[in-house]
């Protein structure tokens, strides 16, 4: 038997999400800066290391793996690692594979995705407007992202969209997102905005929509019943009585949930972020490298990072100052 992997809180790690690329095709206001540099292509994991990291991971008690960006899709022959992570659920050492995704790709991966036994998808969008997502995204377009829904959707798997609460951006398109979910039979997870990376002008204070706030509008017009159900992130959530839908908050900065965190990053580099909130990370690439034929090196050195994992994170914004903020982007870890 292996020994669990359990850090200095008594936390044990069972969540990894893995950012393949640092690269997307969207530019969102809140999480890029207009002129990004990326990564060289030769620095990045190949997909047979991304595999043998995750496998090392999956046998070390990871069982739920996440894969995110950048934008994960537009890595290059990413199905092929996805083919690769299905033996891992075949044998029931993985209990879920899946993926956080701006949409744009759906068309052409939904089916593969499925096949390669992903049941749920996360998918950005704040807002409903073709202008505003215009906006937001800089280099977005919502028609494809639709598309994109429905591929998912039509393939079989259960979507849960993901809001970036922004004040004066979609706090009017409350109810209209709710309602549509409702009307596709989705879930909504509604996230605060965190202070990731130098995004340039905009201000994270004047971005910020608390989700309390968020919570007491809803509260308005449904009533809200807290449930016990986890998924495993750090999201919880409540059912609206009158349409029987779920609703999810992510609410890093109004209460904090790192008591229960069970999850690290892994960067396309290989850098294992120990918290999104925290600079502490760990290069397992040597390990990796360094040892073609022997994975106890790279074990070891996971093990020696979780043994390093931070309490929590420091992102706060009530002193009207913007604290605890990471100079890296969200892209580099992938939220
Ligand atoms: P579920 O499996 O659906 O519960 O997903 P999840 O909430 O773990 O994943 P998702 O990619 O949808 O996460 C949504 C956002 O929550 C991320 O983009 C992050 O911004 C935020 N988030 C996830 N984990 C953490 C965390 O450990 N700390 C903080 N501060 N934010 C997190
Ligand atoms: N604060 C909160 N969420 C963010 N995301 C990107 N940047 C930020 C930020 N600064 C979200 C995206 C997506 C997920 C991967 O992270 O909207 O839902
Ligand atoms: Fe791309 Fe997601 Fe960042 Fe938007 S939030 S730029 S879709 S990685």
């Amino acid at each position: 038997m292996t020994v669990p992997l359990i850090d200095p809180f008594q936390r044990a790690i069972s969540y990894l999400r893995v950012s393949v690329t640092d690269r997307c095709d969207f530019r969102c206001v809140y999480c890029m800066s207009e002129n990004m540099t990326f990564l060289p292509k030769k620095e990045l994991l190949t997909l047979e290391e991304l595999d043998r990291m995750c496998s090392t991971f999956v046998r070390l008690g990871v069982e739920k793996l996440r894969i995110t960006g950048g934008e994960p899709l537009v890595r290059k022959g990413i199905m092929t690692f996805f083919n690769a992570m299905t033996r891992h659920l075949e044998s029931g050492a993985l209990k879920e594979l899946t993926l956080t995704t701006n949409g744009s790709q759906l068309g052409r991966f939904a089916d593969d995705l499925y096949a390669a036994g992903v049941r749920r998808v996360n998918i950005s969008l704040d807002t409903l407007d073709e202008t505003k997502f215009a906006d937001i995204t800089r280099w977005g377009r919502l028609p494809q992202v639709l598309k994109g829904i429905d591929a998912a959707q039509a393939a079989g798997l259960r979507v849960k969209i993901n809001t970036v609460a922004l004040k004066g951006f979609n706090e009017d398109e409350l109810f209209t997102l709710v309602e549509w979910c409702k009307s596709r039979d989705m879930d909504l997870t509604f996230i605060e905005v965190m202070p990731m990376g130098d995004i340039g002008n905009e201000d994270r204070l004047d971005q910020y929509w608390k989700l309390s706030d968020l919570r007491a509008r809803l509260a308005e017009e449904y009533t809200l019943a807290d449930l016990d159900e986890r998924s495993g992130g750090p999201a919880r959530y409540v059912r609206l009585e009158e349409t029987g839908q779920k609703i999810g908050f992510i609410t890093p900065l109004t209460h904090n949930f790192c008591e229960s965190c069970n999850r690290v990053r892994l960067t396309c580099t290989g850098e294992l972020y120990m918290c999104l909130g925290q600079e502490d990370m760990a290069d397992l690439r040597p390990a990796l490298r360094n040892h073609p034929g022997d994975d106890a090196p790279l074990e070891e050195a996971i093990r020696a990072a979780i043994a390093m994992k931070p309490k929590g994170h420091d992102f706060d914004y009530s002193r009207q100052s913007v604290e605890g903020r990471m100079s890296r982007h969200m892209s580099h870890t992938g939220g």
